[in-house]
């Protein structure tokens, strides 16, 4: 394979992370070099469709479109189906390729079609949301929801290519930047002092859209992100670190119910936050790094507006959910410090109470 921009080293699966500001203007050359499918299906919400599906629709042949609803909603059984059915109807082959248009709910959505119609078709990702750019096109976790929970019925489903048009960008709401921003920081957190420095001088930069600074960050990200993934596809080990924040993250979002009052990256920023907070209440990390990232957080306004409704025995019992956890141990990354993220498996739940009481009484007063 040519190694033409950023490229994640499966083997056989291996592929490409094209970044440019034109990608979407480009699909068809990138495609006929990456994928060369013999037909194309399109997957994409109302929102995105709307922006960038012409331009698509125009370059490729498409066989058949389904533009889903907005939002979490969309990730269904219902919505799962309704498509299957649809590019069956098309006559979908193993050789078709579906295209994930959209933000992370539509690249969940479309790659769990994908992984699944036929036992596999080829699979593209176009992220249009920092958050897809940066963290969910690229790894192969696909999922469906359940009534029991977020992304509980997937796959692991890598896709042959992923076109990351930072120029997208440019249509995207502030809020959706700003969320995605916590996966960008995420990484910095995880084992990149150096790039925590960068993003101090330049995320006001990332923030208001400069092409220059977004493009280094997602670039940045996504090597981050695809060593990891190349290590450890499946999550055995170090991929668990890809987590950070979201042991707190998951059991908020929970609390607010996936209705868009709180989205996955505002609890994420949260969440990293609190888990830096409790590594310190543990001594693990000094509190230089944590009044650091606080400073970051202030001087870029990044602490979402939420208000943490839930008491501690509340929010642990969310987190007994995850899907991380082994048996009975809620599993939680933490920090040594700004960079030196790690999975400790022995936090007591009378740790994490004494902790989680504390903190809510500070933020609630
Ligand atoms: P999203 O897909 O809901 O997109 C956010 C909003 O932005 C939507 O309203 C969408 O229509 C709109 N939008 C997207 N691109 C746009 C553009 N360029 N211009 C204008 N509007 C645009 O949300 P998201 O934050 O991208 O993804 C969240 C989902 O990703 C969650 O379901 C989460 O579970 C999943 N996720 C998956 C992984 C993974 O590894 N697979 C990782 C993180 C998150
Ligand atoms: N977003 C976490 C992962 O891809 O593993």
């Amino acid at each position: 394979m040519q190694k033409d921009n950023l490229y994640v080293d499966l083997g056989d699966r291996a592929y490409s992370i094209h970044i440019s500001p034109n990608g979407v203007s480009n699909v068809k050359s990138l495609l006929d070099e990456h994928v060369s499918a013999e037909k194309y299906f399109l997957i994409s919400d109302s929102n995105v469709a709307e922006l960038y599906a012409t331009q698509i629709k125009d370059a490729l042949d498409i066989e058949s479109t389904y533009i889903c609803s907005v939002g979490e909603g969309a990730k269904s059984f219902a919505v799962f189906e309704e498509i299957c059915e649809q590019f069956l109807s098309n006559a979908v082959t193993r050789k078709s390729a579906i295209i994930a248009l959209g933000g992370g709910v539509v690249g969940d959505l479309a790659g769990f079609v994908a992984s699944s119609l036929l036992r596999g078709v080829k699979f593209v990702q176009i992220p249009t949301t920092l958050l897809a750019q940066v963290d969910s096109s690229v790894g192969g976790k696909t999922a469906i929801n359940s009534k029991h929970g977020k992304n509980l019925i997937g796959a692991f489903y890598q896709p042959q290519l992923v076109i990351a048009d930072t120029g997208t960008l440019s249509t995207l709401p502030k809020r959706q930047i700003y969320a995605g921003y916590a996966e960008v920081l995420k990484y910095a957190l995880i084992n990149d002092p150096g790039f925590f420095v960068w993003l101090d001088e330049n995320a006001a930069s990332v923030l208001q859209g400069d092409q220059g600074a977004l493009e280094y960050a997602i670039r940045k990200s996504c090597e981050k992100k695809a060593d990891i993934v190349a290590r450890d596809e499946r999550e055995g080990g170090c991929r668990a670190l890809l987590n950070l924040g979201h042991t707190f993250a998951h059991a908020l979002e929970l609390e607010a119910g996936y209705d868009g009052t709180l989205l996955h990256g505002e609890a994420v920023m949260i969440g990293m936050r609190m888990a830096m907070e409790f590594s310190v209440h543990m001594n693990i990390c000094p509190k230089e790094d944590l009044d650091r990232l606080k400073a970051h957080y202030s001087k870029f306004d990044l602490m979402p507006e939420y208000k943490i409704k839930s008491d501690a025995d509340t929010l642990i019992k969310a987190m007994t959910k995850d899907k991380k956890n082994i048996r009975d141990t809620i599993v939680f990354i933490l920090l040594k410090g700004l960079g030196k993220a790690y999975v400790d498996t022995e936090i007591s739940r009378d740790n994490v109470k004494e902790f989680l009481v504390k903190y809510l009484k500070a933020i609630q007063t």
